[in-house]
């Protein structure tokens, strides 16, 4: 049987760690600041962004929402964001994904200070994680990498990545790259994802599709971290077949308290690192 990678007690460390270095801030008069933007909004997003609040409160960062209307054009949000960017009193700022389609994206993501940017979407940011610079990388693929270098030494395994958006594989494939290993970036289009998935010994998964990854598309003894989120009427489940593939794996994530506990501990590290470079 495959080990139990749990993430839900990993997160509950590096809480632990933030919320002294929060308290270390707060005792030279710097309370560290986060805004989220919301503009409409599915309930997914409502729902991660209450479970960031409350992860907030928890280390003692404050945490004040934006709502935007549904209806909101790209130059509103820009201008809140112009708005939150010159307030030193903000730290760190996130705009919760997707946007509605009316708004562009890329502009959005362009529009918040780099220094502020804890979701690590920027362009800068981005491009830094290309250069091999993790000053502030995305929340999601920082926490997978955790989770994967406590199990593993990543340099010269074949990792395979089925995702390829902003928010997980991109930035995944580029931090992965940083760790020398050889990685593939499975899609939507991918053409046979058996092919694939069936060689990694490190296997990411990001879809938020029940039962994608069965036992016969994992190689035996692979690492596979499951980061999929579908809502199912027994619950959120992931998208590995978790208890066939644990029979196959040396390790897995569990869905819930996995891959989602360290995302939310990732954006807290990377707020507390932001608020700390602002007040020096
Ligand atoms: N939507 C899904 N995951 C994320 C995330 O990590 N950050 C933001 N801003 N939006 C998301």
């Amino acid at each position: 049987m495959a080990k139990l990678i749990d993430g839900a007690k990993a997160a509950a460390a590096l809480r632990a760690s933030v919320k002294q270095e929060v308290a270390e801030l707060k005792a030279r008069g710097v309370e560290p600041a986060l805004a989220s933007v919301l503009v409409g909004g599915s309930a997914a997003s409502k729902l991660y962004l209450k479970l960031k609040a409350k992860a907030c409160r928890e280390v003692g960062i404050l945490n004040v929402r934006h709502d935007l209307p549904a209806s909101a054009s790209t130059g509103d949000v820009r201008s809140l964001l112009t708005q939150l960017n010159m307030d030193s009193d903000v730290h760190g700022i996130l705009v919760q994904l997707p946007l509605p389609k009316a708004v562009d994206r890329n502009s959005i993501l362009s529009a918040v200070d780099p220094r502020k940017d804890v979701d690590g979407f920027h362009p800068s940011n981005l491009g830094r994680l290309a250069l091999g610079d993790e000053t502030m990388p995305p929340a999601t693929p920082k926490g997978i990498v955790k989770l994967l270098e406590a199990e593993t030494k990543l340099k010269g395994k074949e990792a395979v990545i089925v995702n390829h958006s902003i928010v997980v594989g991109r930035p995944l494939a580029l931090m992965l790259l940083n760790r020398d290993a050889t990685v593939r970036v499975c899609h939507v289009h991918t053409k046979d994802l058996t092919a694939h998935t069936s060689s990694a010994d490190v296997l990411i998964t990001a879809v938020g599709k029940k039962n994608l990854i069965t036992a016969a598309m994992v190689k035996k003894g692979a690492i596979v971290i499951d980061a999929g989120v579908a809502k199912t009427k027994d619950g959120i489940v992931g998208d590995v077949d978790f208890a066939a593939v644990s029979k196959k794996a040396k390790a897995i994530t569990p869905v819930p308290g996995g891959v989602g506990p360290m995302t939310v501990a990732s954006l807290l590290e990377n707020t507390v690192a932001a608020a700390k470079k602002q007040s020096n």
